[in-house]
Order: structure tokens, then sequence, then C-alpha cells
């Protein structure tokens, strides 16, 4: 039987929705279907009848008749004849599509990363930093010597060279979760990973449990194999717990998809406890949880975690150098008991044969003294990350910020919704940006702007100069801030 929600409950998460000048019943739609969006209710549950809410609410039950109507004409309630209508996503009506946009194109994305930044323009759609230079040539130098006594093989590997496999494996037991080098597949980056743990395990049509926000690539990994994203949105102060267990237990999605390691984009990091409660939720609902680590030795803050793997045994962890060295290595890992390892590696044969050799052996060079670049590396991010909140504390003042305990990026939480309209004007003012709504599904986030410290402070500085002055012209033009809904569709790292 589908999950209910009852009148009382619902209307404790409704809160004050009628405050508007509207309708009273599209008042109550709009706060019902940002309720779903945020997986606050969760999807396929029902909702309460219509008599059970109007006198829970004290409104007439026109008032619930018509905006249960209206989520169904949007397509986020279904339509069973007598039967209480269920929440969904109407990603299948027009609705749906001018709130998802138009389908990505196959493979995905729809720009392709590096490819499209026009010259000039400070870029604050990447939250990625330039290689730390010396420590990856050198790695490659040595890579270059061990090359010829591999050049007898056939050069093919799904699973990866075991050296870098096993420096891989290494790092995780000595971090507190016992890995042996079978348990290791090496990738090309995180992305890649996602995509091949995607394929490998979810169907068309599957539910795949997201943070909201979340990282826009991996969004995009997840419509693109057309399954169904389960958004569960963050409390004040981090992952909400309860939250997370009741959409694991009651939608059991195939796979949840979390960035417990200084989350992209909002620098948070989730405590060990949370760690173990959200692994035991997911291993009784039957979920695989699939944990991202891609920012993990950002730790700016020093705040001392374990990584999710020691939690559970069907945890599956992804890696990559390309936060910690260098996007261009196009290096990463899924880590995982090693009957899943053999599943990934015959799902990838599909995708590719294997990584390139000289990268993999210019990695285990990188892995094996993966500390060496840090200490500078973060030196200068604290710096960057004080500066990049300075500067917004003094020109955009009413812009919330909270500080990130590590990563890239600072997620601000703007007065007025115009993260979208700032996005289409921004290259006017020289800067890039990724609006809001692409962190989240269905819309959400347009309140929201997610800014990388990756750039020293001067650029910073005439960045938020720039944001600033375009903020003063929406501000200034609130007709030409409600006409640009639809942000350019940019690449984002
Ligand atoms: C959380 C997260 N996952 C994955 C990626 C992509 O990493 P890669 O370059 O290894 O594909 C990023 C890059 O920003 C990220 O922040």
């Amino acid at each position: 039987m589908a999950p209910s929600l009852g009148a009382a409950a619902l209307s404790r998460l409704l809160g004050p929705w009628n405050r508007g000048s509207g309708p009273a019943y599209r008042g109550l739609a709009d706060v019902l279907r940002l309720l779903i969006l945020d997986g606050r209710v969760p999807l396929d549950t029902a909702l309460p009848s219509e008599r059970s809410l109007s006198s829970a609410l004290e409104v007439s039950r026109t008032t619930v008749t018509a905006a249960y109507s209206s989520l169904r004409e949007q397509g986020f309630l279904s339509s069973g004849q007598g039967s209480r209508g269920r929440t969904r996503i109407p990603e299948n009506t027009t609705f749906g599509r001018a709130l998802y946009g138009p389908r990505p194109a196959a493979g995905g994305a729809q720009v392709a990363p590096g490819l499209t930044a026009p010259e000039g323009l400070v870029d604050l759609a990447y939250s990625a930093l330039p290689a730390s230079g010396e420590v990856v040539h050198r790695a490659f130098a040595a890579a270059l010597t061990e090359l010829p006594a591999l050049l007898p093989g056939f050069g093919y590997d799904a699973l990866g060279l075991l050296p870098l496999r096993q420096a891989i494996a290494d790092r995780y037991s000595a971090a507190g979760a016992p890995t042996q080098p079978s348990q290791i597949m090496v990738t090309s980056g995180a992305q890649h990973a996602l995509t091949i743990i995607i394929r490998a395990l979810a169907d068309r049509q599957d539910r795949i449990l997201v943070e909201h926000p979340s990282y826009p690539n991996a969004l995009d990994a997840v419509r693109a194999a057309h399954c169904r994203p389960v958004p569960v949105a963050f409390t004040d102060n981090g992952w909400d717990l309860p939250a997370l267990e009741s959409a694991l237990a009651q939608q059991r999605p195939t796979i949840a998809y979390v960035i417990p390691d200084f989350h992209n984009p909002t620098g948070m990091i989730m405590p060990d406890s949370q760690r173990r409660r959200l692994a035991r939720a997911a291993a009784a609902a039957g979920t695989v949880l699939v944990a991202d680590e891609t920012l993990r030795e950002l730790n700016l803050d020093g705040v001392p975690s374990t990584p999710m793997a020691a939690f559970g045994k069907t945890v599956v962890s992804i890696g990559s150098l390309s936060k910690s060295h260098w996007g261009g290595l196009r290096t990463g890992w899924i880590r995982a008991s090693e009957p899943m390892i053999q599943r990934f590696a015959s799902t990838r044969t599909a995708l590719d044969l294997g990584g390139p050799v000289m990268e993999q052996l210019a990695a285990a060079h990188l892995v094996r003294a993966l500390d060496e670049p840090l200490p500078a590396l973060l030196d200068m991010l604290r710096g960057n990350r004080a500066a990049l909140l300075a500067l917004l504390q003094d020109h955009l003042p009413e812009w919330e910020t909270a500080v990130p305990a590590g990563g890239l990026s600072v997620w601000c939480r703007l007065p007025t919704p115009i993260s979208t309209a700032l996005t289409v004007i921004a290259p006017d003012y020289g800067i890039r940006l990724a609006a809001g709504p692409r962190f989240g599904v269905g819309g959400a986030f347009e309140r929201n702007l997610r800014l990388p410290f990756t750039l020293p402070p001067e650029k910073l500085e005439a960045a938020v100069l720039a944001l600033k002055a375009a903020r003063d012209r929406l501000d200034a033009a609130p007709q030409l801030r409600r006409s640009l809904t639809h942000a350019p569709a940019v690449a984002i790292a």
C-alpha cells in the first residue's frame, strides 16, 4: 500500500501558508508543490482527503478541491478515480518540461565542460582549480620511465593498473575502511564512476534519492538514465536524517546518492553518527548507498571523519583526483565489494575498455603521496574563502552565507528569487554564473547561488563587484527580472 500523509501532519508541514494576496487555493497549491519538490512530502504518497484537510486547515472544502485540481493539472498529483491523489513529479507533462528544461542530449550534459567559456569572462560556474603544477608534472615524468615495462602488454584493463588500485585501497584501509585492491575500479573521473554505477544498478524509471541541492552533473546523470530523482532537503543545520530515513523506508529507491564530504554546493560535512544511521537505513531499505567523496581532501577546517565505506559492506564510494590535484587527469575510482566491482567492470565495457595507462601510472605516484600538495592548497583556499565571505559581507550584506567547512564554494541565499535572471545578465558584467536551479530538481533554488572561492582574492573582488552591479540592475528593473526566466545552458563543474 502506498504511504499516506494525515491531515494534521500535512498541516504542520504547510506552516503559515496563507500569507499571499492571491486566492487561497493558489497559495495552498504553491506551498504544497514546493513541499513535494523539496522532498518534504515524499513522492508516491497519498495526500489527506479533501474533507479532512479542509477541516484541519479551517478552510472551505472548495479551496482544497481547487488546490488539488491545480496540482493534478500540473502533474504533481496522480488522478486516480475516487482514490486519494498521490504525489509525483511531472516529468512527462508540458509543465514538467517547462520545469526541467529540454531533455539533455544523449550523454546528459547540454554543454561540454571546458569548451564554451568565452574569453575574458571571470568564470564562477566552475568550482575547480588549476593543476598543482610541479607535483603533477613530476608524477608524469616518473610514469614515463615506467611505461616501457608495460608496452609489451595489451594495455587494456577494465579494473585499472594494480599499483594504482593498491595505492587507493591502502588509503581507505588507513582511514578506517579496510580495502583490498580487488575492491577498486579505476575510472575516468568521478562523473564517469557515477554513470557506470547508475547504468549497472538502475533501470529506467527507478528512483534515485538525491540531496536537495546536489551536484548538477550528478542530477544530469540521473536524468540521462531516465531515472526518477527523489530529492531530500537539508535542514538549516545539515542533513535531515529523519527525512532521509523516511524517504528510504517509504520510497525504497534503488540508489541513494550523497556527498557527505564537503557537499557540493553547500560545503557541509556529515558527522560520523549520521553516516552510521544513513548507511543502516539504506541497507534496511535494500538501497545501494553511493557516497561521492570527490571533495574529501579539501578539509579546510580539519574536521575529522571516517569514509562512509566503514559504515556498511554494501556502501559504494566514489573518489577522484580532480579536486586534490587536477581535473585534467580525468582519474577517479569506485570502491565497493568485490562482486559489485565485477558487476561494474562488465557494465563498463559497453562504455569504454579501461583508462589510459600513462595517466594511471602517474596517478599511482600521486595517490601514494596524496597529501603532498594539500597543505599549500588548503592554505590558499582558506585565504580565498575568507576573502570571498568578507567581500560578500561588505558588498552584498543581505545575501546570507554560512562558512563552508571545506570544498570549493559558498552556497548563498538571496533575499529575492533572482538566480536565473542574474545568470542571464552576468556576462554583461564580465562574469559567468551557474544558476541555483541547476542544483535542484523542478525549478527549486531560484533564491540560491553557488560562488566558488577558487579564484585569487583580486579576481574574487572584481567578481563580487560585478555581481553587485548586476543585482542592482535587476533591483531597479523588476520587469526585466521577471522576464529572464531561462538561463542559458552552461557547462558546470
Ligand atoms: C561532488 C562532485 N562529484 C563529481 C565531480 C566530478 O569529478 P570528476 O572531475 O572526477 O569527474 C565533481 C566536480 O566538481 C564534484 O564536485
